[in-house]
C-alpha cells in the first residue's frame, strides 16, 4: 500500500471530521516522525503539544509496557496499587492537596465546570442553577456539548444546539470588560487558557493573567486554567501561569501529562473545591487507571529530569528570532512563548497557509494551519539548537520558494 491508498481507506471508512495534510505516519522517535514511503520529517506539531517530551520517548515507554504485563485496568469500583501512587506524584508536583484524574482534556474542562458550579453553590452560597462560569472570546476547551456551548467559533458551535446556559462571554485579555462580568454575583468562576492555542497561539499581554486573577480573588470567583496546551513546560516554564505566579484555583491538564501515549487527563484544586464532589458524583470507567498512572508519573519525571522548560524557552527565543530574520512577504508576524508559536501567512499569489504547509511537508517538516492563514510550530521539547536551526532553513527555503 502507498500513501494514497492509506489516505483512500481512511476517507472511505472514517468520518471526515478532520482535514489532514496528506502524510501518513508510521513511525516516530524524538522529534522526528517517518512516512509509509519511508521519508523522514521534523514534527512541528508534536499531536498538538501532546508528545512535548518526543515521540516514543523510552521511559515513557517503559512505563507503559512493564503495567501493561501487570494491570491495565480495574476501574474505580476497587482501589488500585498504582493510583495513589500517582496522585500523591502529581499533587506535590504541582502543589494542589487533591487530583481528580479524567482521560481527554475535554473531560477534564467538564470536571473543572462541574467542581466550579459545585463550590459555587456548596461553598459561595449560589442560589441552585444561577451559578454563572465567564469564558473567552476565541476560547477552545474541547468538543463536548457543554464545551461548544461557550465557543464562540461557529465551526465547533454551529448545527449542534441547543446549547448548555450559564456562560457568559468577555474578550479575551480585556480586563475591564472581566472587571464589569465579574460584578455579578452569581458568577462563579472564569476559565481561561493562558495562551489561546486553537484560536491561533494569542499571547495575553504581560500582566493580564494576574490581574484576571487577582480580580477574581476580589469577588470570591474561582480562577480556572486550562493549561491543557500550554501546560507541562510548553511554553518555557512548567505551566504558563507560572510566567506571571499564578496559582490557579482549579488547574487543568491533558495532552503532554502522558507524553503523547495514553489518553491522560487531569483537574487539580484544593479540598475546600476537590471535595464538594462526594462519592456517585462524578467518573469515568478509565480515569486514573494503573496504566494512565504510571505513564503519567513517567512523562513528569522526564519533563524534570531533562529540563524541558528551560530548553523550550531557549529553543523558542532561537525559533522566533531566526524566524524573523526571514524576509519573506508572507510573513505578517511572528508570535508565541516558549515553544508554542505561530506565523502569520500573508497570502500570495493565491498561496495560503496551507499550501505553505504542504511545501514544508515536501521539504521535511510537518506543520498544520489554524484558522487559515496560522500556522502553529510547536516541536517536541527535546528539540536542540542544531535541530531547530535545521528546521528554521527548511521554513525559509519553503518560504522563499513562494517568491
Ligand atoms: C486548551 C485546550 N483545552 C482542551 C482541549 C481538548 O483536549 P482533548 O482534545 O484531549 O479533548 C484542547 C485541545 O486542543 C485544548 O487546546
Amino acid at each position: 500500500m502507498n500513501t494514497q491508498d492509506y489516505i483512500a481507506r481512511e476517507d472511505k471508512y472514517g468520518a471526515h471530521n478532520y482535514h489532514p495534510l496528506p502524510v501518513v505516519l508510521e513511525r516516530g522517535e524524538g522529534i522526528f516522525v517517518w512516512d509509509v514511503e519511508g521519508k523522514k520529517y521534523f514534527d512541528f506539531l508534536s499531536a498538538y503539544s501532546a508528545v512535548n517530551q518526543g515521540h516514543c520517548h523510552p521511559k515513557i515507554v517503559e512505563a507503559a509496557t512493564e503495567q501493561a504485563k501487570i494491570l491495565t485496568l480495574t476501574s474505580r469500583a476497587f482501589y488500585s496499587a498504582a493510583l495513589g501512587e500517582y496522585e500523591e506524584y502529581i499533587t506535590k508536583y504541582f502543589g494542589y492537596e487533591k487530583v481528580l484524574p479524567m482521560n481527554s482534556g475535554a473531560e477534564a474542562d467538564e470536571t473543572a465546570l462541574k467542581l466550579c458550579r459545585k463550590w459555587g453553590y456548596e461553598k459561595k452560597g449560589i442560589e441552585e442553577n444561577k451559578a454563572k462560569i465567564i469564558v473567552c472570546d476565541g476560547n477552545f476547551h474541547g468538543r463536548t456539548i457543554t464545551i461548544i456551548s461557550m465557543s464562540t467559533d461557529p465551526d465547533s458551535y454551529k448545527g449542534f444546539g441547543p446549547y448548555t446556559p450559564g456562560f457568559e462571554v468577555v474578550p479575551y485579555n480585556d480586563i475591564p470588560a472581566l472587571k464589569k462580568a465579574l460584578e455579578d454575583p452569581n458568577v462563579a468562576g472564569f476559565l481561561v487558557e493562558p495562551i489561546q492555542g486553537e484560536a491561533g497561539v494569542y499571547v495575553p499581554e504581560d500582566g493580564y493573567l494576574k490581574k484576571a486573577y487577582d480580580l477574581c480573588k476580589e469577588k470570591n470567583v474561582l480562577f480556572i486554567a486550562d493549561e491543557v496546551q500550554t501546560g507541562i513546560a510548553r511554553t518555557g516554564k512548567l505551566l504558563a501561569v507560572n510566567h506571571e505566579n499564578v496559582r490557579p484555583d482549579i488547574l487543568i491538564l491533558g495532552k503532554a501529562l502522558s507524553g503523547g501515549a495514553y489518553p491522560i487527563s487531569a483537574v487539580l484544586a484544593d479540598n475546600e473545591i476537590m471535595l464538594t464532589i462526594k462519592p456517585g458524583e462524578h467518573g469515568s470507567t478509565f480515569g486514573g487507571n494503573p496504566m494512565a498512572a504510571k505513564i503519567a508519573i513517567a512523562a513528569l519525571k522526564v519533563v524534570k529530569d531533562e529540563n524541558l522548560a528551560e530548553n523550550a524557552e531557549k529553543m523558542g527565543e532561537i525559533f522566533r528570532d531566526e524566524i524573523s530574520k526571514i524576509d519573506s512577504e508572507m510573513i505578517e508576524l511572528v508570535r508565541g512563548k516558549g515553544l508554542l508559536n505561530a506565523v502569520i501567512i500573508r497570502p500570495k499569489n493565491g498561496k495560503t497557509a496551507w499550501d505553505v504547509c504542504l511545501a514544508m511537508k515536501d521539504n521535511g517538516l510537518i506543520a498544520k494551519p489554524t484558522h487559515e492563514h496560522i500556522i502553529r510550530f510547536a516541536p517536541p521539547l527535546v528539540i536542540n539548537e542544531l535541530q531547530i536551526r535545521e528546521a528554521v532553513e527548511i521554513i525559509k527555503k519553503t518560504l522563499l520558494s513562494f517568491s
